[in-house]
């Protein structure tokens, strides 16, 4: 993992007090660093010297030719070691809110500079702590049906997210195998999974967001079973798409009054969780190739504003995804049709992973 003396800027710009701002001014125009660092005759760092600072002197009419640096650098100065990681200096600057960071060695001398933009630009410098790439707080989060393909592939997204995966199975034991699965793949990849198995109806009660990756044939039978653990507070995710191959051979959508999503809602809501519908246009192969660019737009639909808020800011933790507010949970139909003309479409033209993209 690369540290912090690995990228910093050895040729950083440097003045001694008693220099002359127009000489500090000099050298960041020349190097193109925003940045100078302030010695005192001894070597130790005084200060330091910012775009900021420069356009602090020049509002207050202070002559950059006579002008000595101490007079507007900025002090104390905010300073890490060479051996420090890249997520310390990041923390640093994030915490000071400055764009730069002096480089010192164990005996305190300047080696360098980190910036902002240099960790940016950085294509090597991945964070090894991965829990910090949640955005907002970790969600338990039951995935019931998480033995299929779209429940694994959205427990591995979120996993690696931070997030607390309940995999809920009809059979304890199917789910402690995906569980295992699930865990293994993480560790891989350096994450530290916090994943766990049950059967559906026991794993209900304790989740803040309910995923429905099953079938839709099963939705009634499904949700009787796990009743009694549904509350409010809680997020139904309805990505059920009830496919019906016609006879032509094309997929279909087998045609009732109203769509899955809604479906849901009418049998859940009296009990107090919140319904929305997404997830219908990705496809489960995408999603369980957890290096794999999700390059899509994830249209959500729902009643509730702040149900539909988490949702799409859980979608948007996964890397390429795009949430889209796709209105009410009416639109949850338009969502499901639209999936099997994706399928048609992908089967024409042997492309079994298309998804969709607004643009
Ligand atoms: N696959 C995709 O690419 C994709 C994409 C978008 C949306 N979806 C939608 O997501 C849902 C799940 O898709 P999937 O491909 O993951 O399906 P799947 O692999 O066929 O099934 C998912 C899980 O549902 C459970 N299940 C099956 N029959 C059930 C029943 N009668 N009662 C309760 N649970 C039952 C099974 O778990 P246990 O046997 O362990 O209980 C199974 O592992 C579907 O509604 C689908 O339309 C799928």
């Amino acid at each position: 993992m690369k540290k912090v003396k690995d990228i910093m800027i050895k040729n950083f710009n440097e003045v001694t007090t008693g220099d002359s701002v127009s000489a500090a001014y000099q050298k960041m125009k020349v190097s193109n660093i925003d940045t100078t660092i302030v010695l005192d005759k001894k070597g130790r760092c005084v200060g330091v010297i910012t775009i900021w600072d420069l356009m602090k002197a020049k509002s207050l009419c202070y002559p950059f030719d006579t002008t000595p640096v101490e007079e507007i650098m900025s002090f104390p100065v905010v300073t890490i070691q060479e051996d420090s990681s890249i997520e310390e200096s990041i923390s640093l600057m994030m915490n000071n809110r400055i764009k730069n960071v002096v480089v010192v060695d164990k005996d305190h001398r300047v080696v360098g500079l980190i910036s902002a933009k240099i960790i940016v630009e950085c294509e090597e410098c991945v964070i090894n702590d991965k829990t910090r790439c949640t955005i907002g707080k970790p969600y338990k989060i039951a995935i019931i049906g998480g033995t299929g393909k779209q429940g694994r592939g959205l427990a591995l997204r979120w996993g690696k997210n931070g997030h607390y995966i309940m995999v809920g199975s009809r059979n304890l034991e199917n789910a402690e195998k995906i569980a295992e699965q699930i865990r293994s793949n993480l560790t891989s990849i350096g994450v530290e999974p916090k994943v766990e198995a049950g059967l559906n109806n026991q794993i209900v009660n304790e989740a803040e967001i309910i995923v429905l990756t099953i079938p839709y044939q099963s939705i009634e039978d499904l949700i009787l079973s796990i009743k009694d653990g549904l509350h409010e507070g809680q997020i139904i995710l309805s990505p059920i798409v009830p496919l019906k191959m016609r006879d032509s051979g094309e997929m279909g959508i087998d045609r009732h009054r109203i769509s899955a999503a809604e479906k849901v809602y009418l049998m859940t809501k009296p009990l107090g969780p919140e319904t929305v519908a997404a997830f219908h246009t990705i496809p489960a192969a995408n999603l369980s190739r957890i290096e794999f660019p999700l390059n899509f737009d994830v249209v959500v639909a729902g009643n509730d504003a702040k149900a539909k808020k988490v949702i799409m800011r859980l979608i948007s933790q996964i890397p390429n995804l795009r949430p889209l507010d796709g209105g009410s949970l009416k639109n949850a139909e338009t969502l499901e049709y639209l999936t099997s003309l994706a399928i048609n479409i992908g089967r024409k033209y042997k492309k079994p992973t298309i998804g969709l993209k607004f643009i």
